[in-house]
């Protein structure tokens, strides 16, 4: 494979290969010099159309890790906002002979459009309202870490499922891995034509509480919403916010997780944020091992 843009071509061998080697690269983050040399002479481009926190950063700290030379790439300082488009920015990328772009875009399909184009591997670290695959598996991950074997088990994603990347690559990954995927959140963001995906269907998250081993809670994406789409915020908080009290009704192992960044008071609060049952920082740590892990299975593994 040259490039991940979906978890829908993965089949199980490749999902356990990635969660082993991202498992064996946790162990160079926790020594004193947390450098190997695997992807000595690579170069990776980090393309962000759109704004990070976690995702560019912990693909930055995988690549250094890795001991790749980076070039970095923000839309903000670039000639994108001369009106470049994306193909003619990226013929210029490829003119400096890169092996590996990561590649965030507001845009769906972004990605697809760059790996068809060209010989160097693509990463797709979130396009449009269509997939997430690298928070997918950091979500993976950190599912298995807590629960061991997913056949069987039922795990919660609450929100705006609609416009959700994570919520997407999350369905089609957990069921690739034998879990019953329930979802929740206000009709206009949760409609039942995403039965096709094979979920069931819940309109509160009252009614998800208590059924499921782990429970997603989704960013409430204001800069994707049209006026009207969503009740208002104290509204959504009150039908679908996972309260303190709320999440003591979880079953005593169930954890919780979240994508990043918070709307603390939104969709979490902040108690539960940091309750015991909050396996948020765990995500993001693994979400530098999952980076590690893909960029040497993409680029180094051959060598
Ligand atoms: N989860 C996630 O994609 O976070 P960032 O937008 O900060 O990368």
């Amino acid at each position: 494979m040259k490039d991940l843009l979906s978890v829908r071509p993965l089949s199980p061998e490749n999902i356990e290969k990635i969660l082993q080697t991202a498992t064996s690269f946790l162990d160079v983050s926790k020594r004193d010099i947390k450098k190997v040399p695997t992807l000595r002479g690579k170069t990776i481009v980090l393309a962000f159309f759109e704004n990070s926190t976690r995702t560019k950063l912990s693909f930055e700290l995988a690549a250094k890790r890795l001991s790749a030379d980076i070039i970095s790439f923000s839309s903000s300082t670039s000639s994108t906002k001369k009106g470049e488009s994306l193909l003619d920015t990226a013929r210029n990328i490829d003119a400096m002979s890169p092996d590996l772009m990561v590649l965030r875009h507001s845009q769906s399909r972004a990605p697809h459009l760059l790996a068809q184009h060209f010989s160097w591997g693509v990463i797709n670290a979130g396009d449009g309202i269509n997939e997430h695959p690298t928070q997918a598996l950091l979500d993976l991950l950190t599912l298995k870490q807590h629960l061991g074997v997913l056949k069987g088990r039922k795990i919660g994603i609450v929100g705006d499922i609609y416009h959700s990347r994570v919520a997407r690559s999350n369905i089609i990954l957990l069921q690739k891995m034998g879990a019953k995927v329930i979802i929740a959140g206000p009709g206009t963001l949760c409609p039942d034509l995403l039965l096709h995906l094979g979920v069931d269907i819940r309109h509160g998250i009252d009614e998800v509480l208590d059924d499921v081993d782990a429970l997603m809670m989704l960013r409430v994406q204001r800069e994707r919403l049209e006026p009207g789409i969503m009740p208002s915020v104290d509204e959504y908080s009150r039908l679908y916010g996972l309260s303190l009290q709320r999440a003591n009704r979880l079953h005593r192992d169930a954890i919780i997780l979240h994508p990043g960044p918070i709307n603390r008071g939104v969709e979490m609060d902040s108690d539960v944020v940091a309750s015991e049952r909050s396996v948020i920082m765990d995500q993001v740590k693994n979400g530098i091992a999952i980076r590690m892990a893909l960029l040497y299975l993409l680029l180094g593994s051959q060598s």
